[in-house]
């Protein structure tokens, strides 16, 4: 298996080396614009909305001085030093310098980067507001902290693979606004596609990690973490086409809305990204959510349990146990203080990760302005074993009104295991 990917690896990096020969970057002018106040802050905002500084902080770590690991499925990436410091950082970086590593994905020193780093929705950044970025990033106190090597596995370690994997995934594009709809349309569209790389998890990826072309906001698991980010195209996953827009606006500016309530990974977006928003890009936001084209439904539901299966029965014990004081008795939820389970997506959806994830692990909506104390949902994962926990996710999926599969003693296992984020 792994001399197959090696091989086929290879001789990919043979035609990849013609190709990248082709598109070397010809040489520009330097752009010699003095920075402003005004694009520090322009560039403070964007680095909120492309969420620059979760992936660029270690845990404890100084703001921008890198060092956070990024789990992938070929091993783990750390993320650099974006602080001004001129010798483990960008203070010796020019803005052109600096714009191609957005657009192209390549670092000063011409090398190519792996893609954890989300060039392939930054190269849509305009230039001007890769400038804003970069005169706020030189406008932070240098921190002198040497990036952390890679810890990827063979061949992914290699330059040949990233040069292979950039032949066959990689453009460097534009932002093409489509000229036949509304300007917040297409801030909405120039945003969710480009600085904040809502597709970079709600996708789905090939064997390589790439994106699968028409895919795009079409849900996916991601990559390293297992996480389902579901399809924002589908009503019975994530979409919100159907939903009050203001309802939308409160989901990614509190990360609560009615019925619904953000987790894990998408927590982390709200937290540090769409809650930033400002009052325009929220709306082009939402408005460009509610565009996105629908996939219709052609899924047949499963088959009903009967109420009297013995997992069934023992599901519903362990509910009025353990869940049924802060979810209802009928699934009906207590307002903010813990989400209706009744008719609830993240429940129903084919992919009950998240479900299980949120028993075994527990978890909170995010601490944001307009929801600065979240209620938490405790965590399970010591008191139920596979078994009960299984007759527990397959009682609250199907209860209620809600159907959809059986959850299996092995799916639980497997999550219990599931990649933590360092
Ligand atoms: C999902 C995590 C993630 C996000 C979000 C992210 N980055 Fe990064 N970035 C990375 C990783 C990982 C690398 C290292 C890639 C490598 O070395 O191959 C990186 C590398 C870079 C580099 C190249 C640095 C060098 O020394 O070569 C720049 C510049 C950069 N990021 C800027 C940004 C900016 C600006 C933003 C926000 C608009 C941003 N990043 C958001 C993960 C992220
Ligand atoms: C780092 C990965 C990641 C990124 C980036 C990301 N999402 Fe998510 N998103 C998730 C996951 C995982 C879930 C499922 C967990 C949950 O329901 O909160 C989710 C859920 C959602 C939901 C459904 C919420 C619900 O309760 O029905 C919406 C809507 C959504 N995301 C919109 C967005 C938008 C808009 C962006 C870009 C601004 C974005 N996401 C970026 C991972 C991500
Ligand atoms: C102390 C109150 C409390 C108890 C007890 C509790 N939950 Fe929760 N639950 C919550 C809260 C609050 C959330 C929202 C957390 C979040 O947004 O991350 C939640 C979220 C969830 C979710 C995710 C729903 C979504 O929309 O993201 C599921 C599934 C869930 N609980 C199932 C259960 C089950 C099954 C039990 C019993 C084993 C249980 N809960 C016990 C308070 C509770």
């Amino acid at each position: 298996m792994r001399r197959g990917i090696a091989i086929v690896g290879a001789s990919i990096a043979i035609g990849a080396a013609l190709v990248v020969s082709r598109t070397e970057t010809p040489s520009r002018p330097e752009i010699t614009t003095p920075a402003t106040s005004a694009s520090i802050a322009k560039g403070e905002y964007l680095a909120r909305v492309g969420q620059c500084e979760g992936c660029h902080t270690a845990r404890g770590g100084e703001r921008y001085a890198g060092g956070r690991g990024i789990v992938t499925p070929f091993g783990t990436v750390y993320a650099t030093n974006l602080t001004p410091d001129p010798d483990t950082g960008l203070g010796r970086w020019t803005r052109t310098d600096f714009r191609r590593a957005l657009h192209e994905g390549r670092s000063k020193d011409g090398h190519a980067l792996t893609p954890a780093f989300p060039y392939t929705n930054f190269t849509r950044i305009t230039s001007d507001d890769a400038a804003a970025l970069y005169d706020y990033l030189q406008s932070l106190p240098p921190v002198a902290r040497k990036n952390r090597p890679h810890a990827l596995r063979f061949p992914y370690d290699r330059p040949w693979m990233i040069a292979a994997w950039r032949a066959l995934n990689f453009t460097p594009g534009e932002f093409v606004p489509d000229t036949s709809r509304s300007a917040s349309l297409n801030r909405g569209a120039y945003l969710v596609h480009g600085l904040g790389h809502c597709d970079a998890c709600h996708a789905q990826r090939n064997a390589m990690g790439a994106v699968v072309s028409g895919t795009s906001l079409a849900g996916g698991t991601m990559p390293g973490l297992g996480w389902y980010a579901p399809s924002l195209r589908d009503s019975h996953e994530g979409s919100v086409a159907h939903w009050k827009p203001e309802d939308v606006a409160s989901l990614l500016a509190t990360g609560i809305a009615p019925g619904a309530s953000v987790a894990g990974p998408m927590a982390e977006v709200v937290r540090r990204g769409t809650q930033h928003y400002s009052t325009d890009d929220l709306r082009a936001v939402v408005e460009y959510l509610q565009s996105v084209p629908q996939v219709r439904d052609s899924s047949t539901p499963p088959p009903a349990i009967d109420p009297k299966d013995p997992v069934f029965v023992r599901g519903q014990k362990l509910y009025a146990d353990h869940c049924a004081d802060c979810h209802g008795q009928d699934g009906e939820g207590a307002g903010a203080a813990a989400p209706a389970l009744a008719g609830n997506r993240v429940v129903t959806m084919a992919s009950a990760t998240n479900a299980i994830r949120a028993v075994l692990m527990g978890g909170f909506a995010p601490v944001t302005d307009g929801n600065p104390r979240p209620f938490g949902m405790p965590p399970f994962g010591q008191v139920l074993g596979d078994a009960d926990a299984a007759a527990l996710m397959t009682y609250v999926r199907n209860a209620w009104g809600n159907a959809a599969p059986e959850v299996s003693a092995l799916a639980i296992n497997r999550e219990r295991g599931a990649a933590v984020e360092e």
